[in-house]
């Protein structure tokens, strides 16, 4: 299989309350840039010729288009989930993408994604007919726990993986997957888990541990720590990417 023509979704349009700051987390600062800059710089890094859907909340007060590197873009209104908002640009979509065209979301509190792991995804899933992920083992040892906060039992983490973003699937199936999940009341947080409910099974290609999603307070110092320390690694001298 080739790629045809490459579509990334970036779906913007979530809220972030876990973060409690005075605005979503995708416009809390790390350094100059706001957290939506930065993961879209990192994608254009890897994707310059990529198509973007921007997912955006309708009444975004914050967003501002210098933020969007990418020449060949459009903003669409999100959803109430984020499977919602994805659905939206996929549908957006359809007059222009062709069945097999491969489409990659990714989130937009992910802003450490590494441009390696981006070029190795999509050489991956250039051949890979079912599409893929990003993801790492399980490190930790699992516990389950009851509503009283105990533990019921402990987890194998035996083939456990962290589901990362991009994930990245064909076209058409990944928009009647979606659908598909929808329809029947599956509650999906990722692409993967769609097509799984299809019976296919997405390739799990092995990433780096600091592809961070912001979720937490704490989260935006690490992101910022993360970043600089990639930055040093790719120029090799001493840069702070927060500046
Ligand atoms: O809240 P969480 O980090 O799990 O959201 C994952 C991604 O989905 C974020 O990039 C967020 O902006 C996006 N999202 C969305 N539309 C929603 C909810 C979340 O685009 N309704």
């Amino acid at each position: 299989m080739t790629v045809e023509r490459l579509w990334l979704i970036v779906p913007a349009a979530g809220q972030g309350r876990r973060m409690g700051a005075d605005r979503p987390k995708q416009y809390l600062s790390i350094g100059e840039k706001p957290v939506l800059a930065r993961t879209l710089s990192r994608l254009h890094q890897a994707y310059p010729q990529a198509s973007l859907r921007l997912c955006l909340d309708e009444d975004d007060a914050w967003f501002d288009p210098c933020w969007v590197p990418f020449g060949d873009w459009q903003r669409v209104a999100g959803g109430v989930e984020r499977v919602d908002s994805v659905l939206q640009a996929l549908d957006d979509l359809a007059p222009e993408a062709a069945e097999n065209d491969l489409v990659l979301v990714h989130d937009v509190a992910r802003p450490c994604v590494h441009p390696d792991d981006l070029q190795h995804l999509l050489e991956t899933l250039v051949d890979e007919p079912v599409g893929g992920l990003l993801a790492v083992p399980v490190a930790d040892t699992m516990k389950r726990a009851d509503e009283a906060g105990r533990v019921t039992v402990t987890e194998s983490r035996d083939g456990l993986w962290h589901a990362l973003t991009p994930q990245g699937f064909r076209y058409g199936v990944l928009r009647e997957a979606l659908h598909g999940a929808l329809d029947k009341g599956i509650r999906v947080t990722d692409e993967a888990s769609a097509i799984e409910a299809q019976g296919l099974a997405p390739r799990l290609i092995a990433g780096r541990r600091d592809n961070l999603k912001i979720t937490h307070p704490e989260d935006l110092l690490l992101a910022t720590h993360i970043l600089a320390a990639q930055a040093e690694a790719m120029t090799g001298a001493v840069v702070d990417e927060a500046e």
